[in-house]
């Protein structure tokens, strides 16, 4: 299928759902409100990729990222690693919670692939 559509309310605040969109993981994050605020305050002169948060999601209550590291194409794990994003265990690459690269070897951000909110509780991914 080239469009998923996901139920948002299945996904409890703090929590990340994988789902399996054109053969890759999509990873779906409901951060919380401390998170959202720490990953909108980054200075972007830290990032080695540098995109602001808002320019990476449409409702900062939903991050909607491809997880594929852009290392050499592993899966991060959710929820782990130094920044509490993602963390990818092939060579060790650090993602924030917004999906932005942090630390290891991934040249970029993870991936935002387009989206679109059909009402506040459903996304269509595709
Ligand atoms: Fe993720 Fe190398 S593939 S760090």
């Amino acid at each position: 299928l080239s469009k998923i559509e996901i139920k948002l309310a299945d996904i409890p605040e703090g929590k990340n759902m994988t789902f399996k969109w054109r053969g890759k993981p999509l990873s779906v994050r409901h951060p919380t409100e401390k998170e959202i605020a720490a990953e909108e305050g980054v200075n972007l002169a830290k990032l080695r990729d540098p995109q602001h948060d808002k320019d990476r999601v449409i409702n900062p209550r939903w991050v909607i990222v491809l997880s594929v590291c852009t290392h050499l194409g592993c899966v991060p794990i959710a929820n782990a690693g130094d920044f509490g994003g993602y963390y990818c265990p092939c060579h060790g690459s650090h993602y924030d919670a917004s999906g932005r690269i942090r630390k290891g070897p991934a040249p970029l951000n993870l991936e935002v692939p387009f989206y679109e909110f059909t009402d506040e509780d459903v996304v269509i991914v595709g």
